[in-house]
C-alpha cells in the first residue's frame, strides 16, 4: 500500500485516553488536562456509561465539560470508528481509571466496546496499553486477568500514591501518578518527578 503523503500524516502524536465506571474519575480528568495544556498530543476520549455516572457523582461533571477537553470524542457503540482500526497510528491508549469489567473484557479480547476495541488494537499492533486498574481487594478473576494483560504486553498500573514525594494536596498526588503514567508514553517533556535519592542518609 502507497503510505500516505506527508501533508496528511498527523501533526501530533495521537493518544487514546479511556474513563471507564471504577472510582477515580478525577484521574481520566487530569491526564486529559495535563495533555490540553501540553498541546503536543492529540487526545481521542472514551467514556463508557459507567464512567459517565462516576464523573457526575464523583467530580460533578457533565458530558459537554468532559468533552472540552480532548480533541475528538467517541462514542462506546461507535466500533467503526478510525481508532477501532490499526491502520490509524496512535501512540497507545490509557485507561484511566480501568474497572474490572474492562479489565477482563480487555483480557479475554472481547471487543465488545470501542474502548475493548481500541485497546484490543493497541495489543495487536504492539504499541502501549497502560491500564490504571482500581479495585480493592482484589479476587482470582481480578489477578489473573491483570497477569493475562501483562503477558500480552500490557501495563498494569493501579494509581498508588507515592508518598515519598510528599504531595501537599490530592490534585498533587493524582498528578504525580498521571505523570508517571504519561511519561510512559514518552509523548512529551518528563512530567514526573525524578528522584534524587536520600543522599548519606540512604541507608535503612
Ligand atoms: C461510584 C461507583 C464506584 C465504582 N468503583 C469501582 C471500582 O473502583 N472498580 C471497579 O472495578 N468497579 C467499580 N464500580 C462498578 C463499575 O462501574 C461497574 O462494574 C461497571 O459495569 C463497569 O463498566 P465499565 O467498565 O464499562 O465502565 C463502581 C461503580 C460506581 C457506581
Amino acid at each position: 500500500m502507497t503510505p500516505p503523503p506527508p501533508d496528511q500524516l498527523p501533526q501530533k502524536p495521537r493518544l487514546v485516553v479511556a474513563i471507564t465506571g471504577a472510582t477515580g474519575a478525577i484521574y481520566g480528568v487530569r491526564l486529559l488536562t495535563l495533555l490540553r495544556r501540553l498541546g503536543s498530543v492529540e487526545t481521542h476520549l472514551l467514556v463508557s456509561s459507567a464512567g459517565w455516572l462516576t464523573l457526575r457523582h464523583e467530580l460533578g461533571m457533565e458530558k459537554s465539560e468532559v468533552q472540552a477537553l480532548a480533541d475528538v470524542t467517541h462514542s462506546v457503540r461507535e466500533v467503526g470508528a478510525t481508532i477501532a482500526s490499526g491502520s490509524f497510528a496512535t501512540a497507545g491508549m490509557v485507561v484511566a481509571p480501568c474497572s474490572m469489567k474492562t479489565l477482563a473484557s480487555i483480557a479475554h479480547g472481547l471487543s465488545d466496546n470501542l474502548i475493548a476495541r481500541a485497546a484490543d488494537v493497541t495489543l495487536k499492533e504492539r504499541r502501549r496499553l497502560v491500564l490504571m486498574v482500581r479495585e480493592t481487594p482484589f479476587n482470582l478473576a481480578h489477578l489473573r486477568n491483570m497477569t493475562a494483560v501483562t503477558e500480552m504486553g500490557g501495563v498494569i498500573f493501579p494509581p498508588l500514591p507515592a508518598f515519598y514525594n510528599r504531595p501537599e494536596s490530592l490534585e498533587a498526588m493524582v498528578d504525580d501518578t498521571v505523570g508517571r503514567v504519561l511519561d510512559m508514553f514518552g509523548v512529551g517533556p518528563a512530567l514526573s518527578h525524578s528522584w534524587a535519592g536520600l543522599g548519606k542518609d540512604s541507608e535503612a
